[in-house]
């Protein structure tokens, strides 16, 4: 122990220690990897390729968020909501047992529900309504992959579950967002990447929102898919795939690449998905 390890050091230490408030990622070795989990209030980017674990990745993360009481809004654009839930289940998490609202529901919710779903039919339905209310003014169409209309589902999101302060401005607890993926968003104009996500990002970041945000990975340009994503984000988890063709099997891999706040692990690890458990990370020199 050094002669400066007073316990006013120590207790600065603890102190600055304390003022970041951490977000399990539901992943035992990647809330290890982060000092015991992401800061809340991050966005987090997930980039990679197709079948590294990203979905899966945003599972554990919403998850985690249930067993936590945190109030859950999920996008999916890949998947029916439905497929969701029975991937979950292959790993042991069984999103049936909390009280789920899907969006496109012609009811209103009776009671508050825990997790609140946004897939591609939450987006049409959002996407009509919205485009009813401006075609009365003569106003534009939305569609269902428009930046404003998940806006408007993730608001709508936030007054299902109640946590919608007055004003429409910022959230009155600490929720967790996922959209995967985002890249959809922009899928036919690679372009405008980085002016939607920060669009989104001024329209839906709040102190209170710890968000998910799943970026698919061009192979060919070595990027994600349109830039702009990994600038707005605070942290990046990157995940990726050996060559197939030259390994002969599936070996993917997961690196932090960037999160704020934080003394993370800066090494890649190996990524196993388990039935029953979902992903375990293991560090590279483990390998067998
Ligand atoms: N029950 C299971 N047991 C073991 N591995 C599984 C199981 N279910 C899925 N997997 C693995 O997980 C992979 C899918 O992972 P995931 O859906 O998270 O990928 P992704 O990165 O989201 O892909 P995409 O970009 O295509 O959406 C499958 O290809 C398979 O290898
Ligand atoms: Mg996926």
């Amino acid at each position: 122990m050094s002669s400066s390890d007073t316990s006013l050091d120590t207790q600065k230490k603890r102190g600055t220690h304390e003022e970041v408030v951490r977000v399990s990622t539901g992943v035992r070795e990647l809330d290890e990897a982060t000092e015991g989990g992401i800061p809340r209030g991050s966005w987090v980017v997930v980039t990679g390729e197709p079948g590294t674990g990203k979905s899966i990745l945003c599972m554990h993360f919403a998850w985690a968020g249930l067993k936590a009481r945190d109030p859950v809004v999920y996008v999916t654009t890949e998947a029916e909501f439905r497929d969701v839930i029975r991937q979950a289940r292959q790993f042991g998490m069984d999103f049936e047992s909390y009280s789920i609202f899907d969006i496109s529901s012609s009811r209103e919710p009776g009671e508050t529900p825990q997790i609140v779903v946004i897939d591609i039919f939450g987006l049409l339905k959002v996407a009509r309504q919205m485009s009813e209310e401006q075609g009365e003014a003569g106003g534009r169409r939305f569609a269902i992959l428009d930046i404003q209309t998940l806006v408007a589902a993730i608001r709508e999101s936030y007054r299902i579950l109640g946590v919608l302060r007055e004003g429409g401005k910022g959230v009155t607890r600490h929720v967790r967002l996922v959209i995967d993926s985002l890249s959809a968003f922009w899928a036919d104009k690679p372009a405008m990447a980085r002016k939607y996500s920060y669009e989104l990002k001024v329209a839906i970041h709040r102190e209170n929102v710890t968000a998910y945000l799943v970026s698919q990975y061009a192979m060919t340009t070595k990027s994600t898919f349109g830039f702009g994503l990994e600038h707005i984000a605070d942290g990046v988890f990157h995940l990726w795939m050996e060559d197939v063709e030259r390994v002969g099997e599936v070996r993917r891999y997961l690196i932090i690449k960037k999160l704020r706040m934080t003394n993370h692990y800066r090494k890649a690890f190996k990524v196993e998905i388990v039935p029953g458990q979902g992903i375990k990370l293991l560090a590279v020199e483990d390998r067998g």
